[in-house]
């Protein structure tokens, strides 16, 4: 299987992305693949996430990001069966500042893992809600691109200037950039606005939104709490079974 790299962007703030790298890795890994999440936001929410602290991490995406030679298999960490991170740290804000004058700033993350040798099936970077040198070192590191979208008016804006960054990336830095899908988020079954968000996505995106809508469920938010994924908190959940099905979906495609 060859290895897949999953960018999951969207520079708005709470669409998703960080519970999505979380949960869609959790559910890759139970079906035998060997996931690594890579956290790229200064807030560090998905490293929090896995048990580890940002302020503590001496190896992270902010190493490899600032110094050269620093192998990403030195800098991961074991999450669970499958699982593993690559941790963020909160010196990440620093990187954004200190890329700006640093060659080949946009490339450093896509070079590291060329260079890497670690046996993977799946990348899925986590991104800072922005489109800042950080989320474009994902976006030109990986090959897929997925959206995650909150069902909330409005929520559908952001994508058009993602969209934008994502064909200048593509065109000048990374040619085999895809979007790999939309997913909506936060779902509410009952709610009219949540039926119209998805109605609009589909409307625009067509088959590329997902299927699979990704419900509005406590369990999803609980879990962080106590460093689990949805999987592993509340296995019967709605949103664990959808993003199982998420995970199978995209683990058969291709
Ligand atoms: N399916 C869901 N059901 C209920 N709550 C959810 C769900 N998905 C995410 N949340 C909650 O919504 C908030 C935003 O989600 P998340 O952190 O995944 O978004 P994000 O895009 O990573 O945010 P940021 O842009 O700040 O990094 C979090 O508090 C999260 O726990
Ligand atoms: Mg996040």
């Amino acid at each position: 299987m060859p290895l897949r790299m999953i960018a999951i962007a969207n520079q708005k703030g709470g669409a998703g992305k960080t519970s999505t790298a979380l949960n869609l890795g959790a559910a890759l890994a139970e079906l035998g693949a060997q996931v690594l999440l890579v956290d790229l936001d200064p807030q560090c929410a998905l490293t929090a996430s896995c048990n580890l602290d940002p302020y503590a991490v001496n190896r992270s995406t902010y190493s490899i990001l600032t110094r050269d030679n620093v192998s990403v298999v030195s800098c991961v960490r074991n999450v669970a069966r499958n699982l593993h991170i690559l941790p963020g740290s909160v010196d990440l804000a620093a990187a954004e500042v200190m890329l700006t004058s640093a060659p080949n700033a946009p490339f450093r993350l896509r070079d590291a893992f060329a260079r890497s040798r670690a046996p993977l099936d799946y990348v899925l970077f986590d991104t800072p809600p922005s489109l800042a040198i950080l989320t474009v070192n994902a976006l030109v590191a990986a090959q897929e691109l997925l959206i995650p979208v909150q069902c909330q008016y409005l929520s559908m804006r952001g994508v058009r200037a993602l969209l934008e960054t994502v064909w200048l990336i593509h065109k000048n830095m990374n040619p085999r950039l895809d979007l790999l899908g939309v997913l909506a988020t936060m779902y509410r079954e009952h709610s009219d606005h949540s039926r119209q968000v998805v109605a609009e996505l589909r409307h625009v995106f067509e088959d590329k939104v997902f299927e699979m809508l990704i419900p509005d469920d406590d369990a999803v938010a609980e879990a962080p709490a106590s460093k689990k994924s949805v999987l592993a908190y509340q296995p019967n959940s709605e949103a664990a079974s959808a993003f199982r099905q998420l995970a199978e979906v995209i683990h058969h495609e291709r």
